[in-house]
């Protein structure tokens, strides 16, 4: 009895196999075409514009619809002053950085990619970027290197620093290449933040017990500055490369210069000034891009804008230029961005980012929601006209109404005064720029 029916059992369990191949090939081609380097199995070309089909399910396929990911809801963000959204990461973004010649903007996220955008495109309906792979770990900061020929990361789980060359092709783009030594392992408690001087003389690593390094770019510690602010929150180094800051459980932002000899040899550090005036933990600062003023935000539900354009040497004090109230800080971590002109203040809580203008200590603009996560980093571009944040997958770009509020008041101003034609010309000539600016946006009261 059973004998007979042997060849047509065997006929149907092969049928079934074969549908099972189908199926497995439907599935990793339709579903995984997104993920790259996935659908390599060699049914796939049996499966050619085979739709993935129900029917066909059976338990040998339970495993290869697991790789399915759901793709992750995203954020829905909307603002009239939203000038962009970059979106191509799949991963939450920790970090940015503009380059310093304008032209580009690197991201890093928990999808082991760093991404470098063009910042022309900004404005355009495409945003094409060019993508970096950070071989079996991720990066959560990056910064470029003054000349725009490397960038730098932070690993998350090699817990160091690693360079990549940035090589230009001739198809205009880059060839990314992690140079083969890491830097090695000195920190002892989680990164807080890092960066290379503009002159490129030295790059600066911070850690969240008080530990800041000052190393050379092949990767040896010239110097070791204790901060002694119980823990760090943030560190960085003035746009101009003199200095060092750091801020953290105490009350003070604390300053130090990084000296070189004639020859750009590295000497030593040493204290230079410090910002005192708030009366409790300092979340943040940054500088202006001339590095003559700074901005604070405090524990203390407020901040602070300074004049740091001191000689220090001669024992003259950076002077507090005003305070304004930010409720939030007192109870939530706040991150703020000083416009490069230092007209205008970007602060962030949670996802929420408020715009106030440094002459009053007026707030101009509030955006809520912004990201689906906590604002992970916050920055402006170097002409001031956008202000970039990130937090989840999406870098969100905004033009910067309160900088071109600012721009007219100082036209104004200064028309007062002009002495002559020419340079009239030219000041009303910023004057109606900024106007028409502020007329696009709908922008345009006081
Ligand atoms: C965002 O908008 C899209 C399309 O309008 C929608 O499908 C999605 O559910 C929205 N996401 C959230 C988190 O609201
Ligand atoms: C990253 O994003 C996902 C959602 O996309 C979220 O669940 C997660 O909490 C985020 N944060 C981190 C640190 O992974
Ligand atoms: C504060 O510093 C100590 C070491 O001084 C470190 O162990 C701890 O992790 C730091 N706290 C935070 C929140 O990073
Ligand atoms: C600072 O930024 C302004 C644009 O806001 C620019 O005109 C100026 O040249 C920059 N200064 C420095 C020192 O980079
Ligand atoms: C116009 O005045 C400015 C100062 O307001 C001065 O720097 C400039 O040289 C003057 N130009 C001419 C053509 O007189």
């Amino acid at each position: 009895m059973e004998l007979p029916q042997m060849p047509e059992l065997m006929g149907l369990s092969l049928l079934l196999g074969l549908l099972a191949l189908v199926a497995t090939a439907a599935v990793a081609r339709g579903w995984l075409r997104a993920e790259e380097e996935t659908s390599g199995r060699s049914a796939g070309q049996k499966a050619n514009g085979c739709p993935p089909d129900k029917s066909l399910k059976s338990k040998k396929q339970k495993p290869q619809q697991r790789i399915r990911k759901e793709k992750p809801q995203q954020h829905n963000f909307t603002h009239r002053l939203l000038a962009a959204a970059l979106k191509s990461h799949s991963g939450n973004i920790t970090c940015m950085d503009f380059s310093s010649n304008g032209k580009y903007l690197a991201t890093c996220a928990d999808d082991r990619t760093v991404r470098i955008w063009s910042t022309k495109d900004f404005l355009q309906r495409e945003h094409r970027s060019m993508r970096a792979n950070v071989d079996l770990d991720h990066a959560i900061l990056v910064r470029f290197s003054p000349d725009c020929r490397a960038f730098i990361v932070w690993l998350a789980n090699g817990d160091t620093l690693r360079v990549f060359k940035m090589i230009k092709r001739d198809d205009g783009g880059y060839t990314f290449m992690a140079t083969p030594e890491d830097f090695p392992k000195k920190h002892k408690a989680p990164i807080v933040n890092i960066g290379i001087a503009d002159t490129g003389k030295f790059i600066m690593t911070a850690s969240s017990d008080t530990t800041i390094l000052i190393w050379n770019l092949k990767g040896q510690v010239l110097s070791t500055i204790n901060t002694n602010h119980m823990n760090n929150t943030y560190a960085a180094i003035s746009p101009c490369s003199r200095f060092v800051a750091s801020c953290g459980f105490t009350p003070d932002v604390k300053v130090w210069e990084v000296c070189f000899g004639k020859k750009g040899d590295f000497q030593e550090v040493v204290r230079a000034f410090e910002l005192k005036g708030h009366s409790a933990a300092v979340h943040f600062f940054a500088f202006s891009n001339d590095s003559r003023r700074m901005a604070s935000v405090s524990k203390d539900g407020t901040w602070k804008l300074w004049d740091t354009d001191v000689e220090y040497k001669k024992q003259q004090d950076p002077y507090l230029l005003r305070t304004g109230h930010f409720e939030e800080a007192s109870t939530v971590p706040c991150r703020l961005a000083l416009s490069p002109d230092a007209q205008v203040l970007a602060l962030a809580s949670g996802s929420s980012i408020h715009l106030y203008n440094t002459r009053r200590g007026e707030k101009e603009e509030s955006f809520e929601q912004v990201h689906g996560e906590c604002i992970s980093d916050l920055s402006f571009d170097i002409t001031g006209r956008l202000l970039a944040s990130c937090g989840d997958r999406a870098v969100r770009l905004f033009h910067n109404t309160p900088g071109y509020r600012a721009v007219v008041e100082e036209m104004q101003a200064l028309l007062k005064r002009a002495s002559n034609e020419s340079t009239r010309q030219r000041l009303q000539q910023q004057l109606t720029q900024a106007q028409e600016a502020l007329k696009n946006l709908g922008a345009l009261k006081k």
